[in-house]
């Protein structure tokens, strides 16, 4: 199939258009570089063994979006074109709720112009809100998110919703991801995050390589084995193995699927501090500071209905995740930027 990756350039874009090129697919990507380097593609490229078609434009720009629909014949496209800091949003609403949403609608109508009504989605655990048990399920009722960000989640997946209610023709999957880490194992591509890190791996990775001077473990008297937070991280390549079978799904359903990408597994900050110094041999200091505002006390996926509709299970464990991590930060300290 042609796929139209919007945000190809990202973390999670660029290790799915890699996935996608092994299997077969020819990618395009629209990437504006809010986030992103060009030099991402350029490594995808190396990796997926064949170019890749790349536009630089904002999926906002409706005649730019018109001109990549009439210049490719596009099968199906991945959705990945969005803002995704949690604390940014809190601050920045406006911006959050004019990108994500604006992207959306653009893309959708210029789609819907052009015959395309196949989508895959990335949407996130955050739409959950605060749980009220664990693991989340996809029918589970979500009473609401806790920031703007969520939020264009949450109205995303309402609005793919609506348009397969109104033409039935469209296949729409919902991805919801749990916590994406590590990296391609080659080391060639990852997560690129500006300025300090908001997440745990990115930041732990920082710690170890030096460049930061210790890790800051938010609170350790929630309910959970060691007092830390639990989270269901998963291999970033694992989760761009589901987008491929996404599409496959895409390609033979039509309808609007909600589907969990986790392991179903739950670790606590402390277990990831201590798999990754056992997996690399290196130190990663810490002090237990407050909590931070908004974090839960557990989140773990059900990924059971990954498995029976698209055949996806994730097949990389704790060791490979750090392992991977660590080899991306050590190859490149500064990023794609050398
Ligand atoms: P990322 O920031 O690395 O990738 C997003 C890409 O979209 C970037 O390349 C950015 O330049 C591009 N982009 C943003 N707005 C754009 C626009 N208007 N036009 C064109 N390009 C635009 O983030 P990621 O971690 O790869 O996440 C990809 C998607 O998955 C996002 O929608 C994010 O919200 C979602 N998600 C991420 C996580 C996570 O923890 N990384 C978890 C759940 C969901
Ligand atoms: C993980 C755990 C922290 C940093 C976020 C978004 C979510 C989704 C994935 C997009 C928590 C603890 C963290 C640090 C710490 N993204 N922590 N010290 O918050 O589970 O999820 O990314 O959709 O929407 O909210 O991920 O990596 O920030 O935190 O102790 O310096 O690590 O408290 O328990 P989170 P995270």
């Amino acid at each position: 199939m042609n796929i139209l990756t919007t945000g190809g350039a990202g973390f999670i874009g660029s290790h799915t258009c890699v996935e996608l090129m092994k299997a077969g697919h020819h990618v395009i990507v629209v990437d504006n570089y809010v986030n992103s380097q060009p030099e991402a593609l350029r490594r995808v490229e190396e990796l997926g063994g064949m170019p890749v078609k790349s536009y630089t434009a904002d999926v906002c720009d409706a005649e730019a979006m018109e001109r990549i629909f009439s210049e490719n014949e596009i099968d199906a496209v991945i959705h990945f074109a969005g803002l995704k800091a949690v604390g940014e949003s809190v601050h920045q609403p406006l911006r959050y709720y004019r990108n994500n949403l604006d992207s959306t609608l653009t893309l959708c109508e210029t789609m819907e112009r052009h015959g395309v009504k196949r989508i895959v989605f990335s949407s996130s655990a955050t739409v959950y809100g605060v749980p009220d048990e664990v693991p989340l399920r996809e029918d589970m009722f979500c009473k609401g998110c806790t920031n703007p960000y969520g939020w264009t989640k949450y109205m995303i997946e309402k609005i793919l919703g609506g348009i397969v209610e109104a033409d039935p023709e469209w296949s729409v999957v919902l991805l919801r991801y749990f916590n994406p880490i590590g990296a391609h194992e080659s080391g060639r591509i990852g997560e690129n995050p500006n300025g300090i890190p908001n997440n745990l791996m990115p930041y732990i990775t920082k710690v170890a390589a030096g460049q930061l001077d210790h890790l800051s473990v938010f609170g350790n008297d929630y309910a959970t084995h060691d007092g830390t937070g639990v989270r269901d991280y998963i291999h970033v390549v694992d989760l761009a193995k589901g987008h491929v079978d996404a599409c496959a799904y895409a390609a033979q359903h039509t309808g609007c699927e909600i589907i969990n990408l986790g392991t179903g597994i739950g670790y606590s900050v402390l277990d990831i501090v201590n798999a990754f110094e056992k997996a690399n041999g290196v130190k990663v200091p810490y002090v237990i500071t407050d909590r931070r505002p908004g974090d839960v006390d557990a989140c773990y996926a059900d990924p059971a209905k990954a498995e029976a509709l698209l055949g996806w299970k994730a097949e990389r464990n704790l060791e490979d995740m750090c392992r991977d991590a660590w080899r991306w930060q050590t190859m490149n300290p500064n990023g794609y930027k050398g």
